[in-house]
């Protein structure tokens, strides 16, 4: 049986502060959405409110590029808290700006954060994001802490593992949930956006890297609140969980129950596959009436089943995917 399809990533705008080679890599040329094409906070709101909410969506994640980066944040996360519907309201942003933000968004609502840090150590952390000046590794710590003190919980930690870049971390890594409640995901690369940067193996398969863990301290199932797709594990004893995302190796289409929502309002149906997409800003601003849009969304939501990561091909995917992550949202 089909999952049912409640939880909508939205991407909050294209852009970020950091570059990640994974992600949005420098040099590549990004064709950012123009400011006046962004979905703006009142279309968003009437988008969930009239549409997503009567269709049966509940759990809400906001994404970028780098989310706060968009400056009417806090307030987006106040509507979407407000709607008494909301089950889920949750984050994927890349920590360098939540020391400053972490309390507004908690108290607007935002119920729990999922934060990218790929390396502990700050040359390697420096090189993955792509920053040649002072080093932002120390600011994104103190942006996770700080999460976790105004009250983020289950605080989750992603980690891209990039074979000969941050494979050697993973001990260490999974060590943070040993004393802390943090959630440490490892994620297996995807080649997506530019794959040749990485040249040499591209990704390593979660089994492996759970191999590793159970010979250093054993490892055993575990749980953790969350709508994506990771299998969740722990360190006997430990605080927190360790997550695997193992897109390349495992195939969990099958349970796939979310839509993505990009910045400027296409709706798509899968990560990787833009078939039967929806524009619904351009049909809200053509007069579309609410009816006629659930009626869009409601037939994308039937095709959904039939689309999906189909191009894994042993590792490389070999679609043509005309966006990056960071547009699409990760
Ligand atoms: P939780 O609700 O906390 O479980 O969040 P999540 O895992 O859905 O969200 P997050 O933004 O932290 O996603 C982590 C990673 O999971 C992303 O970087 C993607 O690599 C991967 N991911 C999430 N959703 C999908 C999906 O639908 N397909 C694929 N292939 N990968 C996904
Ligand atoms: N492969 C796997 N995960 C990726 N992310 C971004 N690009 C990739 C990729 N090519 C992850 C980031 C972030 C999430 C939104 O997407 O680490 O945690
Ligand atoms: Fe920015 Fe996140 Fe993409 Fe890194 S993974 S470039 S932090 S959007």
């Amino acid at each position: 049986m089909n999952p049912t399809v409640d939880y909508l990533r939205i991407s909050l705008l294209d852009r970020c502060n950091f570059r990640c080679q994974y992600c949005m890599p420098e040099g590549e040329d990004l064709n950012y959405i123009l400011k006046q094409n962004l979905l703006k906070r009142d279309e968003l709101l009437t988008l969930l409110r009239e549409v997503f909410v009567p269709l049966g969506f509940r759990r809400f994640r906001l994404t970028g590029g780098e989310p706060l980066l968009r400056p009417d944040v806090v307030d987006i996360v106040r509507d979407i808290a407000t709607l008494s519907e909301t089950q889920d309201l949750a984050m994927t942003t890349n920590g360098f700006l939540l020391s400053e933000k972490a309390e507004a968004l908690h108290d607007a609502g935002l119920q729990r954060v999922n934060i990218s840090l790929d390396s502990l150590h700050s040359e390697t952390f420096d090189k993955i994001i792509g920053n040649r000046t002072k080093s932002r590794w120390k600011q994104t710590w103190n942006g996770i802490q700080k999460a976790y003190e105004v009250g983020f919980d289950p605080l989750k930690i992603n980690v891209v593992v990039i074979p000969g870049v941050n494979d050697t971390e993973v001990l260490d890594l999974a060590a943070l949930t040993v004393e802390r409640r943090w959630h440490v995901r490892f994620i297996e690369f995807m080649p997506v956006g530019n794959a040749n940067l990485f040249t040499h193996k591209g990704w390593i398969p979660s089994e492996e890297l759970r191999q590793r863990i159970r010979q250093h301290w054993g490892l055993e199932p575990a749980s953790v609140t969350g709508a994506g797709p990771a299998d969740v594990f722990q360190i006997p004893n430990a605080k927190g969980t360790l997550g695997f995302i193992s897109q390349m190796s495992e195939c969990f289409c099958d349970r796939c129950n979310r839509m993505r929502l990009s910045a400027d309002g296409w709706l798509r149906p899968c990560l990787l596959d833009e078939t039967g997409q929806i524009d619904l800003r351009s049909a809200l601003h053509q007069g579309a009436s609410f009816p006629e849009l659930r009626q869009a969304v409601r037939h994308l939501l039937h095709l959904k089943p039939e689309i999906n990561f189909k191009d894994r091909d042993n590792g490389t995917l070999t679609g043509a995917y005309s966006r990056t992550m960071s547009q699409i949202g990760g």
